[in-house]
């Protein structure tokens, strides 16, 4: 048993659809969330530079005390992950779970005619990594097209209406003309806009994104290492920070989250100070 919180992340908001379904199936776990929104979006920008990032705010989740790192953002795992785990799981003890395998195998499992959409940040696209990721599988191809303004609109806590529908049928397009059975949401942004998303792709295309199988990851890896919180340890408490503005990102947490949102404050990743936050 081990009753530290799980540290999870994101460039922002987006991770919160991972957090939720951790939160789900493991009720008795705390999370301790640090969305990077004074650095976001990570999509546009170089490889490197994300890396660096992911690696500031995984440290404070580390040094906060955290017994298991979420990397809730394909745009870091694509940068991240192989540093990640020899840094925080060889170095520390922390293993590291990510967020592109669990969406590539439950598309493998879903597609029926073998043509596999992608829709993700230009950095996760570039990256190759779905591409590698589902290499593995015979007779699958894999259509990729990356959707910036998801994440600026989904940031901007804009999830439905014309705006979206517009820049969903244009992003998705070529997609549709792959003729794909399967989709895969390759950014956790997305799933906020799953309503608009799934009507332009209609209901002959599965949505596969990486929260739930993410999770059922999460309970593996904490069940395989005795590191689940004991039943006695109490109601369990949430702590959310962001290293941007912590009002903001506390009322669009509040909307995508739910209740679990109680404060944000501000976390230290940016300039090495904590700050008083955000009251409730
Ligand atoms: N939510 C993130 C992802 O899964 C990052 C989006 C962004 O910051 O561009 O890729």
């Amino acid at each position: 048993m081990n009753d530290a919180p799980i540290g999870m992340f994101d460039s922002g908001v987006g991770g919160l659809t991972v957090a939720r379904a951790v939160l789900d199936q493991l009720p008795g776990e705390q999370v301790l969330y640090i969305g990077d929104t004074a650095h976001g979006p990570y999509g546009p920008r170089d490889i490197d530079e994300v890396r660096a990032l992911a690696l500031r705010v995984m440290d404070e989740l580390v040094d906060s005390g955290v017994k298991l790192l979420v990397i809730a953002c394909n745009t870091a795992s694509a940068a991240v992950l192989h540093t990640a785990r020899n840094r925080y799981t060889k170095g520390r003890g922390v293993p590291v779970i990510e967020v592109i395998h669990p969406a590539a195998r439950a598309a493998a499992h879903v597609t029926h005619n073998g043509r596999v959409g992608l829709i993700a940040t230009q950095g996760t696209v570039d990256s190759g990594v779905y591409e590698d990721a589902l290499g593995v599988v015979p007779g699958i191809s894999l259509t990729s097209q990356a959707c910036p303004r998801f994440v600026e609109l989904a940031e901007k806590g804009i999830t439905t209406g014309p705006e979206v529908l517009d820049v969903a049928r244009e992003y998705l397009e070529p997609i549709q003309a792959a003729e794909v059975d399967t989709l895969i949401l390759g950014c956790t942004h997305y799933p906020l806009l799953v309503g608009p998303i799934s009507y332009v792709m209609g209901q002959d295309v599965t949505l596969v994104t990486s929260s739930d199988e993410t999770a059922k990851d999460v309970y593996r890896a904490l069940a395989k290492r005795d590191l689940l919180r004991s039943p006695e340890a109490g109601a369990p408490v949430h702590q959310f920070r962001s290293t941007g503005d912590p009002a903001a990102f506390a009322g669009l947490a509040r909307r995508f989250l739910g209740p679990e949102v109680s404060h944000v404050g501000r976390a230290d990743a940016v300039t090495g100070q904590a700050g008083p936050g955000a009251p409730a």
